[in-house]
């Protein structure tokens, strides 16, 4: 990734729409040593996102954005980002499509998390769909956003294995606890390929 990794973190934003549970391991993971990055924004579709508490909690800046007309929001938003010298961008449970043209404007630096083994299961409902095929596996991945959705290079994956009782909750759970640590091994191997 061509991002400057002198001696500052690399200014990063993180979007949300829910619990922003993988929003809190990655504000951890941000105060590490090793972190390559910093979480100095945090920006939700949702204004009762959970996940904005963490913005209080860790006194970072936050900021929410109605997506109804996607490119007056959108332009808002490169705005703010810009003000704020944001270089890239982690997308952890947003549930909005970004628009090409805001992708291009942050092309390679946008980063997603998704709870299948991509390209398996693209979009919603993945672990019902999983379960409902009777996989074996599960798992997350982390990739690069570009214009199609859910298929930028993929950057890691996790397997999880399903049980036999399995359920879209217990799936769903197990399948979480994986993100929270892929998300940071994933951002370590995109800046020490
Ligand atoms: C996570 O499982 C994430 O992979 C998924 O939403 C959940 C958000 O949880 N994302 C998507 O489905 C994106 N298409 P969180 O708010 O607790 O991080």
């Amino acid at each position: 990734m061509v991002l400057s990794t002198g001696r500052n973190k690399v200014r990063t934003a993180v979007f949300i729409s829910g619990n922003g549970s993988n929003l809190k391991s990655l504000i951890k993971f941000s105060k590490t040593k090793k972190s390559p990055i910093s979480i100095d924004f945090i920006i939700s579709n949702n204004s009762k996102a959970r996940g904005l508490n963490y913005g209080k909690l860790f006194k970072i800046k936050t900021k929410i954005f109605g997506f109804k007309n996607i490119k007056l929001a959108e332009s808002e938003l490169l705005l703010n980002l810009k003000k704020e010298n944001i270089e890239m961008i982690c997308l952890a449970g947003f549930m909005k499509i970004l628009s090409n043209n805001f992708i291009r404007k942050f092309k390679g630096k946008i980063l997603n998390i998704h709870p299948s083994l991509l390209p398996k299961y693209k979009g919603l409902n993945t672990h019902r769909r999983a379960l409902k095929n009777k996989d074996k596996y599960s798992g997350c991945t982390v990739h690069f956003v570009n214009s199609k959705l859910d298929s930028g290079k993929i950057i890691l994956q996790k397997k999880v294995k399903i049980t036999k009782n399995e359920t879209e909750s217990s799936l769903a759970k197990k399948i979480l606890i994986q993100e929270h640590k892929l998300y940071a091994k994933a951002i370590l191997k995109v800046f020490n390929p």
